[in-house]
């Protein structure tokens, strides 16, 4: 039952990200294919786990190496990684290839509140500002989905759950959260010298790197280089796409953020199903021994809890802060990547727009159909969980449920067939 349930999960998974990498492609010209083709045929979703038990994350993509004029030709006399000309070279070649990157970049220019008009006013290294685009969530609520759109950019610098180290917590309140936030605040600013403890924990959970596309050519290339603070931080001041996801860091903590005008952040909370969330936790052996990943009372508190702040932030900050469900994403992908690009003031190409639009309204067949079959993939619990499960995990999340417009399964009958999505949109 499971296994046929997760394959089946898998293939919707798959072919969801195919349609989005179809669709990114079309943005983003051959580079993606390169990057992403392999990705999408990987069989299976277990490489991209966030956790410390997981098998070391296996990438698969190629390497692109940066060829050094120096270097390659003359293998036997190379510097070591570490030498301060060879680190210079990369940072030269990398500050290149972005700003190849952004050839033909439409800059946001006073648009989504954005001045910059100009590479420069998105580099750091030349005292610009970033765009600096997180989504805060919680365990298996399609993060890693999301995370991989926003990094299919060229020019992204992806600051993947830097909270690794910090194990299956959450990060609630004192005495973790002004360490989490340092951390946090340290990576958005490309400070990374006091960040030895992160950096460590990479060596032996490569992921912590490994999904920063560009950072992890170089970690490869260049033994040890990932290592090197200096070079991590100059590496990062390069790019004028940031991105960060957090799974363990609640909102009322993550709201610090915002209030840091310098940094400028833009923040979604993604928020799914419990009863989903749950079902999709039940299959990762790390997650059962914790209780703030297993127990539906904790993670039903911090559904809660994130609403009641969502609600002061859309109040607050209502163009650097939006919420949005996985459902919804997963119901029309189309739509709502449009509209998380335009809030992140990121630049969607007319030829991606125009693309969504005849793959949205065809009809049948093609790759609408499939499009139709990935919208099941956040449903999935309704038939692999036994209805005494869901009336569990109901009894714990009858607020949090409310709050975020899911609907009660009654019966066993009734959770196999219902809408568990209310339209909705949050109340002010
Ligand atoms: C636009 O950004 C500035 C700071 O950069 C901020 O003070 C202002 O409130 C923002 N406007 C809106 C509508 O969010
Ligand atoms: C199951 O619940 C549905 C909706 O509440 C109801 O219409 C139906 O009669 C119930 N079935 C049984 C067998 O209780
Ligand atoms: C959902 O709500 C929106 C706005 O309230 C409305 O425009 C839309 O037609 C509704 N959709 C359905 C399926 O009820």
């Amino acid at each position: 039952m499971l296994q046929r349930g997760s394959f089946f999960y898998v293939l919707v998974g798959l072919g969801s990200f195919f349609l989005l990498f179809l669709m990114l492609n079309e943005r983003f010209g051959s580079h993606l294919v390169h990057q992403m083709q392999p990705a999408a045929a990987v069989p299976n979703t277990k490489q991209k786990k966030i956790v410390p038990k997981a098998q070391p994350a296996k990438i698969q993509k190629p390497v692109e190496v940066l060829l050094l004029p120096d270097t390659a030709g003359v293998k036997k006399k190379r510097e070591p990684a570490s030498s301060e000309k060879i680190l210079a070279q990369i940072i030269s070649t990398q500050r290149k290839l972005i700003s190849n990157e952004m050839k033909g970049y439409e800059y946001p220019d006073g648009k989504y509140n954005i001045s910059a008009n100009k590479l420069d006013d998105l580099v750091m290294e030349k005292n610009g500002r970033p765009v600096r685009s997180l989504i805060v969530t919680t365990w298996r609520s399609g993060s890693t989905f999301f995370g991989d759109i926003l990094n299919a950019h060229p020019a992204n610098y992806y600051h993947y759950e830097p909270l690794l180290a910090f194990e299956i917590v959450q990060v609630r309140g004192p005495p973790v959260a002004a360490k989490a936030l340092k951390w946090v605040k340290d990576l958005l600013n490309c400070e990374y010298q006091d960040l030895g403890e992160y950096i460590d924990y990479g060596k032996p959970h490569p992921w912590v790197f490994s999904h920063n596309t560009n950072l992890w050519k170089q970690c490869q290339a260049h033994k040890g280089v990932c290592y090197n603070h200096k070079f991590l931080s100059s590496m990062c001041k390069l790019f004028p796409f940031q991105s960060m996801k957090l799974v363990r860091l609640r909102l009322r903590i993550a709201r610090e953020l915002l209030a840091d005008e310098k940094l400028a952040v833009r923040i979604v909370l993604l928020v799914r199903d419990p009863r989903g969330i749950l079902q999709s936790r039940k299959h990762r052996d790390w997650c059962p021994s914790s209780p703030d990943c297993s127990d539906p009372a904790l993670t039903c508190a911090d559904l809660v809890s994130d609403y009641k702040v969502a609600v002061e932030l859309l109040k607050k900050y209502p163009t650097r802060f939006k919420v949005i469900r996985y459902e919804d994403l997963s119901l029309d992908p189309y739509k709502h990547v449009e509209e998380l690009y335009k809030f992140y003031g990121l630049n969607l190409h007319p030829k991606t727009k125009k693309f969504l639009e005849s793959h949205t309204k065809a009809n049948k067949g093609g790759v609408s159909s499939t499009f139709r079959n990935s919208a099941t993939a956040p449903f999935h619990w309704r038939t692999e969980l036994e209805f005494k499960e869901v009336e569990e995990i109901q009894q714990f999340c009858s607020t949090a449920m409310k709050y975020w417009g899911y609907v009660p399964a009654t019966n066993a009958t009734h959770q196999k067939e219902f809408n568990p999505v209310t339209n909705y949109t949050l109340k002010l």
